[in-house]
């Protein structure tokens, strides 16, 4: 069989390890890998020297804002961005307007997505107090997963009861589908937003002091209390505490089915941040204190936690830069810089560029059932990926974003390590740091589960529909 593309000279890096190999295509997949004498012909060649070729990133948490708030991103925007990270497989939230909660919301998205994606893309359905029963409407429709915000965050979209948040579980842990936390607990943090108001806080440091460790810590260790024994799989989103190493932890330790990740910001900024970056570093949950960047990076390197993720959450520069704190809008920008931020930081933190290929490809593939097409460079898979040259030097400005969002507490900081060229199933889309005509509409969902264990639902007489038959 002939190869469309046959790519020489890249070194491959795998989870283990990094192969000197040629990596031939054909119709989006990886035909063959091997010695350059042994590839077939090909309609084209590609000359990778000096460059290692990784999986694409998986950014399994990030908000395109459409449909509803397009003046913050919209799918081509985002997915540009994607495009210049590294990023070939993006999933999406679905704090949008309307939110994905239904059936008809969902297929709405979908053809926003597959007509303007750039790169592959996963739908997270919402699970709220109200939108349970839409479980299997969703699940009919194509989600990659469903998202539960035990927390208020951008939005405002209500957080559920424990109590609806149970009987959510009970529905989804059969389906197999993974349910994805915003774990922080609104009680704590709305006493503690009130108080801090009434008594006249209005800057950056008052976000954080409404928001402490321990609103995280509580989410966490009750989600997985849930997840015990519902027998749900769940992932606990943006992790930023070193507090909450210890439920994740343990709850792995007795075979909970639960992940985690953390995210950039957690890694690199810190308390110290705020004053020069004032509302712009303002994120749920909060920048901490910077003792607690180590135990998060000890964290991924020990497997504890699985996945760097970025929650690109895009707002416009005056939503960002409003004087009171309690009304700037919560996140920025970060699909788009963070492989940079990370390939910079593996030496100093003792990590290898096979280790981030698993925090950023290969486990988010493998715990949403992607693998084996997607999350490694293999024969077989999709060719999705991400050709770096990590000698490359940049300095990170705000302006020169893909996204439609121009403001990050990253502009300024000097990186080593760029994605230059980044292909979705054998397409370039990115190829010289130049964003290639026509590949708008290339993304597809990612939905349908490729390999999963079969779903373990525990406590079934037990659950509301067991009890209400009986
Ligand atoms: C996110 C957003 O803007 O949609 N904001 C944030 O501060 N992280 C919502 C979220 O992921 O919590
Ligand atoms: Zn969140």
């Amino acid at each position: 069989m002939n190869a469309d593309l046959v790519i020489h000279n890249g070194q491959i890096v795998h989870p283990d390890g990094i192969v000197d190999a040629s990596i031939a295509i054909h119709d989006g997949q990886i035909l063959a890998i091997g010695a350059p004498d042994a590839m077939p012909t090909a309609t084209e060649t590609f000359d990778a020297g000096g460059l290692h070729i990784l999986p694409g990133a998986i950014d399994v948490h990030v908000h395109f804002r459409d449909p509803g708030y397009t003046h913050k991103e919209d799918w081509d925007t985002g997915s540009a961005a994607a495009a210049f990270g590294g990023v070939t497989t993006v999933f999406d939230m679905p704090n949008t307007v309307p939110a994905t909660a239904n059936a008809s919301a969902l297929s709405d998205k979908h053809a926003i997505a597959s007509s303007r994606a750039r790169v592959d893309y996963g739908l997270y359905g919402f699970l709220g107090e109200d939108t349970i029963a839409n479980v299997p409407e969703m699940v009919a429709g194509g989600v990659i997963g469903f998202k539960l915000y035990m927390g208020e965050t951008f939005g405002r979209l209500p957080t559920p009861s424990t109590g609806a948040m149970l009987e959510a579980f009970e529905i989804v842990a059969p389906t197999g589908k993974r349910i994805s936390l915003h774990a922080e607990t609104a009680s704590i943090m709305a006493r503690r937003e009130a108080r801090m108001r009434n008594a006249g806080r209005t800057d950056p440091l008052a976000h954080l002091a409404a928001r402490p460790a321990i609103v995280a810590v509580e989410a966490v260790s009750r989600a997985a209390i849930l997840a015990e024994w519902t027998g749900a799989r769940i992932h606990i989103l943006h992790i930023s505490s070193a507090e909450e190493l210890r439920p994740l932890a343990e709850a792995k330790a007795r075979g909970v089915d639960i992940t985690g990740e953390t995210c950039p910001h957690y890694l690199f900024l810190s308390a110290d941040d705020y004053d020069r970056c004032g509302g712009v570093i303002r994120v749920n949950p909060p920048v901490r204190e910077a003792r607690n960047q180590q135990p998060l990076w000890q964290a991924l390197t020990s497997g504890v936690l699985d996945i760097v993720a970025t929650d690109h959450a895009p707002h416009t520069p005056p939503e960002k830069t409003r004087n009171d704190i309690w009304t700037v809008d919560c996140g920025f920008p970060g699909v788009e810089t963070q492989m940079s931020l990370m390939l910079s930081a593996l030496p100093l933190r003792h990590a290898s560029i096979c280790d981030y290929v698993r925090w950023s490809a290969y486990n988010p593939a493998r715990i949403w059932g992607l693998a084996p097409k997607k999350g490694a460079i293999q024969v077989g898979a999709d060719a999705d990926l991400a050709i770096v040259d990590l000698g490359r030097e940049m300095v990170l400005d705000d302006a020169a974003l893909q996204s439609r969002s121009k403001i990050s507490p990253w502009h300024g900081r000097r990186v080593k390590g760029l994605p230059i060229h980044t292909l979705v199933r054998g397409r370039f889309i990115m190829r010289d740091r130049i964003l290639q005509d026509g590949t708008q509409g290339w993304g597809r969902s990612v939905h349908t589960i490729q390999s999963m264990p079969a779903a373990r639902p525990r406590n079934t007489d037990a659950t509301m529909e067991a009890i209400v038959r009986f």
